[in-house]
């Protein structure tokens, strides 16, 4: 009888050390779970800022190069309102002079421009090409045609500058004229050099060079 007991007694402790054995795994288990959700969320956070100081990086080298390339225009802009006299005028990034009395053909208007200490202006930027229309707005300059330094002559259908550049083709710098929805240059060999059309807004327009316009003249 006192075995029996004794087996009984052996039967509880084990299954109650069996049942603390289950308890103490379920808490490891938890135990487990939560470190693995912890490092994820530290994971989570440490890759959080990352990105953050990428980013933070990025911005920082752009303010720092834009801050530079500010400057630099700065500096080239009173570099060149020093240089810029009468009666040339600073137009946006340029030393501009627009004569609207004197007209002549192109090959007048191009010494013109010369006997200026200048040449005959290069429209090759739309930033300046729209400094430049308003400039004639704003000054009441917007009677007369203007003659730029660009011509097809010698090189039928293929425009060049001054400097030997090619005149960039095409929108935005390129109307069509007298509205016949054909964009400019449609005038083939009879017409070589190109103005700035005011009945077109003063977009390009290739006109005969023995026409007589005024001119816009440009100090390097
Ligand atoms: C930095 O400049 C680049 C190029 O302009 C741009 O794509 C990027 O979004 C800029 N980054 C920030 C953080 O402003």
């Amino acid at each position: 009888m006192a075995t029996f007991r004794c087996v009984q007694l052996l039967v509880l402790a084990v299954t109650a050390a069996a049942q603390s054995t289950q308890v103490l795994q379920e808490l490891s288990n938890t135990l487990l779970l939560n470190q693995l959700a912890i490092s994820n969320v530290l994971a989570e956070r440490d890759s959080g800022v990352r990105v953050m100081r990428q980013w933070l990086d990025e911005l920082q080298s752009n303010i720092t190069s834009e801050c530079r390339r500010t400057r630099g225009q700065e500096e080239l802009d009173s570099r060149r309102a020093l240089e810029c006299v009468r009666p040339f005028t600073v137009v946006h990034d340029r030393c501009i002079m627009v004569e609207s009395k004197t007209t002549g053909n192109w090959g007048d208007m191009k010494k013109f421009c010369q006997q200026q200490g200048g040449k005959m202006v290069k429209v090759d930027t739309d930033n300046f090409m729209y400094h430049l229309v308003r400039f004639l707005h704003d000054n009441g300059l917007n009677v007369k045609n203007y003659w730029v330094g660009g011509s097809d002559e010698g090189s039928e259908g293929v425009f060049f500058w001054d400097d030997g550049t090619r005149v960039k083709m095409g929108t935005p710098f390129w109307g069509d004229g007298t509205g016949d929805q054909i964009q400019e240059p449609d005038g083939g060999a009879t017409q070589n050099c190109i103005i700035m059309y005011k009945d077109d807004h003063y977009f390009f327009f290739d006109l005969p060079c023995h026409d007589s316009h005024g001119v816009i003249c440009e100090r390097m």
